[in-house]
């Protein structure tokens, strides 16, 4: 039997992905995978036992029995699930993000969670987001995307978001968190952040939301 479509979505931190992925997964009412929500819960955990960002053997032991969930059904729809209890917003954090993109610098690590994010391949499809969806978790996909902005742009996006949120960030402290996390995502050994071979680039700097939501269609159509 043919494997359920997955639309893949990469890029950096900022880019858009995940209000991209959303729209499009809603659209073509497919599942979602925010797989950079795996790896910031994994840091959360981590930072709430203490285990320090370069010990291997005991994030891999974390990584393996993590409980988390992702409800998409009833009063906890769309909430992010550790432990069962709710951290949508404690995941989102500079913090968090900053000590995500530590450990995913783990080859182990990488290849504890793997699994876990191939099981969000379930029919009728999937959009899945990250920064290696197209080339290794699902390289098999048919429709590869690498999503991109200026590091300037997207660190007033996050901007933005924050201030929306009443809370209040320096955006200088916001951009040079922003090139140091594009730095170690991409300069990592295993899984780097770079565009897959067929991937097709979007550059979303000056382009609206809604534009990018329709050329991501018009691609997933086009690949399905
Ligand atoms: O997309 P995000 O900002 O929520 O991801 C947080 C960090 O997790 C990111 O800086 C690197 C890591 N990550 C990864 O290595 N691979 C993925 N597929 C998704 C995220």
């Amino acid at each position: 039997m043919a494997k359920p479509m997955v639309v893949a979505i990469d890029g950096p931190g900022g880019a858009g992905k995940g209000t991209i992925a959303r729209a499009v997964a809603e659209r073509l009412g497919f599942h979602l995978l925010d797989s950079g929500a795996i790896y910031r819960l994994l840091a959360l955990a981590s930072l709430k036992q203490a285990i320090a960002a370069d010990d291997q053997a005991a994030l891999v032991a974390l990584a393996v029995n993590l409980d988390i969930a992702f409800p998409t059904q009833g009063a906890l729809a769309g909430e992010v699930l550790l432990d069962g209890e709710v951290v949508s917003a404690a995941i989102r954090t500079e913090a968090c993000g900053q000590r995500a993109s530590e450990l995913a610098a783990h080859n182990q690590v990488r290849q504890a969670l793997l699994e876990r994010q191939r099981g969000f391949r379930q029919p009728p499809g999937l959009v899945a987001d990250g920064r290696d969806m197209g080339t290794v978790v699902f390289a098999d996909a048919p429709v590869k995307i690498f999503l991109t902005a200026s590091v300037e742009e997207r660190a007033l996006r996050r901007h933005k978001q924050l201030m929306q949120q009443g809370v209040s960030a320096s955006l200088h402290d916001l951009l040079q968190d922003m090139q140091a996390r594009d730095k170690r995502d991409t300069q990592r050994a295993v899984a780097p952040l770079k565009p897959a071979e067929e991937a097709v680039t979007i550059d979303t700097t000056t382009m609206a939301i809604d534009t990018v939501i329709e050329k991501v269609m018009a691609l997933a159509r086009a690949g399905a």
